[in-house]
């Protein structure tokens, strides 16, 4: 029997009522694989943040960085000034727990709309891999002459060699694992981001050349990118690529695969705690109604254990999702159109694994 001690942060709005979807999958395959799951849970969010002011102390960050994942609802609080929570929570974890790879699979589950005319299951399915400390996120930066006619503001791209070497290799594991079409494409803007982008593709290059001879090696700009993820999704199989890029990327791919519903991501550190989460926020006007879709913090589990090594269990998820969605009993993607409740939603997938 091996053990597991989840930190769980349900967050805000519809956060919890999602999260509990994603534990009650997990507790149900649990014991056909010999697994035990201890959950803990912690308050943080946007609630606790109106009460105390505090939105992560250093002393959580510490104690997060004890359990072998974290498991996340959503954070974003209508009463909360945009940017806090994000940056005092979100991105404080990320960076402290040295989450440096984003992880968000796009893949299209039969019966799902997409908004692309004539796509099929077979033709939307690739992952994109995200840099997710560096670039812009760093903070970097700074203004002067603010409020003047003058005003001057700066936020840098920073990126080192380490930074974007360690992300490479990852995705080109990741790539070889997955063993689909082997091929890396790179996104980024090489034309203009002269110098940031010149470091990314030699290092590309460089790591795939020496290390990974299999792996195809191919290079997109980012806008061109946007444009071949509607025309032909179909030509990707892993995608690396710049924080900020990969940022607005991947809800382009969250949309293609059907919406914010089901589209689920992963804050990993391959050496350390890794955060699992829905990526649709909060939806507050949902909350407590039960007609959240709850499939994307499902997958988000289903990722987590496929992180934590027990990727029979992780397979078991997402076959189980896509058993649940070609039965065609789940009418749509959207809350409050699924044709049954968010609960409902979960007892159906958690029955076909227990
Ligand atoms: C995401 C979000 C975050 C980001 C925000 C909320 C800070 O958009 O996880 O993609 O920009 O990374
Ligand atoms: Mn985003």
């Amino acid at each position: 029997m091996k053990a597991f001690n989840i930190a769980l942060v349900p967050g805000d709005g519809t956060g919890p009522e999602v999260l509990k979807e994603g534990i009650k999958v997990l507790e149900a395959l649990a014991p056909r694989y010999g697994i035990k799951f201890n959950f803990e849970s912690f308050d943080f969010g946007g609630e606790r943040y109106k009460r105390t002011g505090e939105t992560l102390p250093d002393s959580a960050i510490d104690e997060l960085g004890k359990f072998d994942s974290i498991f996340l609802g959503a954070i974003g609080h209508p009463d909360v000034k945009p940017g806090v929570l994000e940056l005092g929570i979100l991105l404080k974890l990320r960076f402290a727990l040295d989450q440096y790879i984003n992880l968000r699979p796009v893949k299209l589950y039969p019966n799902v709309d997409t908004p692309l005319k004539d796509k099929k299951p077979q033709d939307i399915d690739f992952v994109v891999i995200r840099e997710n400390t560096g670039g812009i996120y760093t903070g970097m930066g700074g203004a002067s002459m603010v409020g003047t006619q003058q005003e001057i503001a700066t936020q840098l791209m920073v990126y080192s060699r380490p930074v974007v070497e360690r992300c490479i290799r990852y995705a080109y594991d990741y790539t070889r694992k997955r063993n689909r079409k082997n091929t890396l494409t790179l996104v980024h803007k090489c034309n203009v981001l002269t110098h940031t982008g010149d470091l990314w593709v030699r290092t590309h290059k460089e790591v795939g050349d020496t290390d990974y001879p299999e792996i195809k090696q191919d290079y997109n700009h980012v806008d061109a990118c946007t444009m071949w993820m509607v025309k032909s999704p179909e030509f990707y199989d892993v995608i690396v690529t710049e924080n900020l890029f990969g940022d607005i990327i991947t809800d382009l791919g969250a949309m293609i695969q059907g919406g914010m519903g089901i589209a689920a991501g992963g804050n990993v550190n391959p050496d350390g705690v890794s955060m699992f989460e829905p990526i649709g926020g909060s939806a507050p006007k949902y909350t407590g109604q039960n007609v959240i879709n709850p499939l994307a913090a499902i997958c988000a589990g289903g990722m987590m254990l496929d992180v934590l090594g027990e990727s029979d269990a992780a397979a078991a998820v997402d076959n189980a999702v896509h058993q649940a969605l070609a039965s065609g009993k789940i009418k749509s993607m959207s809350a409050g159109r699924m044709g049954m409740g968010t609960t409902e939603v979960g007892d159906f997938v958690a029955s076909l694994l227990a």
